[in-house]
Order: C-alpha cells, then sequence, then structure tokens
C-alpha cells in the first residue's frame, strides 16, 4: 500500500490559498487513482511547529541512552513529524513563495525533520562529506505559487529564487534524491491578470498528471519525470 504525506505549509486558508488548492487536487487524483492508498496530513501553516531552541538542540544531540526525560519530551513532536516522513512513500508539499525562500512554517520544520540518528548521521572518517542521509527511496511533489514570475532556471528572476535550491538541499533529510523531485509553480499570483490565469490552468493540469504518474512511479520505485 502506498502511503501519501501531504504538507500544507501556506498560512491562507482554504479559501485563498492556491498551494492548497494544488495539493487537494493532488491528493483527490492520487486517491482515485489509487483508492487503497493512505494518505498522512500535517498542517504547518494552520498549526506551525514551534522554533527549535538552545535545549532541543541540546537533546537532538545527546546519545538515545543518555537522554534525560525532558530531552525525550523535547523531541516528542520532531519524532513524529519524523515518524510521519518515514511512513510515507511520496511527500506532497505545498510550499508558497515568501520573501524570495520557504515560509517559516516550512523551514521550522524541516529544522524537526532534520535530527542526527534518525534522518541522517555524521562521520568525520567520510571525509569532505560527513553527512549521509538515513531514509531512502522516496518521491516529493512539490506544488508551490509565486506572485511574481520567472524564477525558473534561467528566468529573469531565477538569482532570486530562495525557494527551490533550499527545499532540494535539504530533500535528502526526507530520503528524497534530487532526480526524484518534481515541481509545479503557479505563477504571477500578483498581477491577476490573464498570464496569471493561464498559469493556474497549467499548474493544475500537470498536477493532475502528475498524481496519476506519482502512483505508477511510486510502484516502479518512484522514478517519475
Ligand atoms: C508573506 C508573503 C510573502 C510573499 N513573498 C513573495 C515573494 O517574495 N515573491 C513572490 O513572487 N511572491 C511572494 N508572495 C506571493 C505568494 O507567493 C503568492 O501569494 C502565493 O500564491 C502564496 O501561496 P498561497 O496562495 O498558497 O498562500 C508573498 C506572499 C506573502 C503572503
Amino acid at each position: 500500500m502506498t502511503t501519501l504525506l501531504r504538507i500544507d505549509a501556506s498560512a491562507q486558508l482554504e479559501d485563498r490559498s492556491l498551494t492548497r488548492m494544488l495539493t487537494t487536487l493532488f491528493t483527490t487524483e492520487f486517491l482515485a487513482a489509487n483508492p487503497d492508498a493512505k494518505v498522512i496530513t500535517r498542517d504547518i501553516g494552520k498549526d506551525p511547529v514551534p522554533a527549535i531552541d538552545h535545549r532541543f538542540i541540546h537533546a537532538a544531540f545527546t546519545p538515545l541512552e543518555a537522554r534525560e526525560d525532558w530531552m525525550a519530551e523535547r523531541l516528542a513532536l520532531s519524532d513524529r513529524l519524523i515518524d510521519e516522513v518515514e511512513a510515507a512513500d511520496i511527500i506532497v508539499l505545498g510550499a508558497p513563495m515568501y520573501n524570495y525562500g520557504m515560509p517559516a512554517a516550512l523551514k521550522g520544520w524541516i529544522d524537526h525533520i532534520a535530527r542526527i540518528g534518525r534522518t541522517f548521521s555524521f562521520d568525520l572518517a567520510r571525509g569532505d562529506v560527513p553527512i549521509e542521509p538515513i531514509l531512502k527511496g522516496k518521491q516529493l511533489v512539490v506544488l508551490s505559487s509565486r506572485g511574481e514570475f520567472g524564477f525558473e532556471p534561467g528566468g529573469p528572476r531565477a538569482h532570486m529564487n530562495a525557494l527551490d535550491p533550499a527545499i532540494a538541499a535539504c530533500a535528502h533529510y526526507l530520503g528524497v534524491d534530487a532526480a526524484d523531485i518534481e515541481t509545479i509553480a503557479i505563477e504571477y499570483q500578483e498581477f491577476k491578470d490573464a498570464r496569471h490565469d493561464r498559469s493556474v490552468i497549467a499548474a493544475k493540469e500537470a498536477t493532475r498528471d502528475l498524481a496519476v504518474r506519482s502512483e505508477q512511479g511510486a510502484e516502479q520505485n518512484f522514478s517519475v519525470g
């Protein structure tokens, strides 16, 4: 049975959020193609995780066998969030662009997922690449929206895109290889013109198509695209 983890990071509610519209569409089409799939939802936009602090870091870097009760408590939410990622075959992520990067809620979630001993190991014996991911073989679908346009490679605002590269850099904590990330983005939201209308139509079509291909990809060990 395939498990889909749906993450929504928009601070806007359903009636005003384009990324929520796309994650809903993806999930609906995915379930239609695969009625036996399990869906886990984690709404970090409506219910953001608390920022990590010195107690979190102290607890996370204390070996499991040496942890005091307060440390286990401090890491309990992080453990639950990682359990959800671990259980997933496909992660669909609603990721709006905020101030050219990711919403704080999404960064906060990633800060809870990147955990030594759970999602990565660290060993200087590996030389200049001491970090090794623990999770593997998952597929990531990023459904984004931007007010402006041209953030794609080669586009006029490519150099301002601090969202897609940051997600790609952290994907290994989710068990996702760079080749297994698919991104669909609505643009021109702030212009509210015909270009935006066309962008919404194209993104919806691509999302529907990807929802069906992702299911096939999941069966074939996640090779989509
Ligand atoms: C706080 C905030 C910051 C934003 N910053 C940017 C930005 O830097 N660049 C951009 O192109 N659009 C920006 N936008 C526009 C959003 O990316 C756009 O409204 C998008 O549709 C938001 O996703 P949502 O509809 O799912 O909430 C911003 C919107 C908000 C609310």
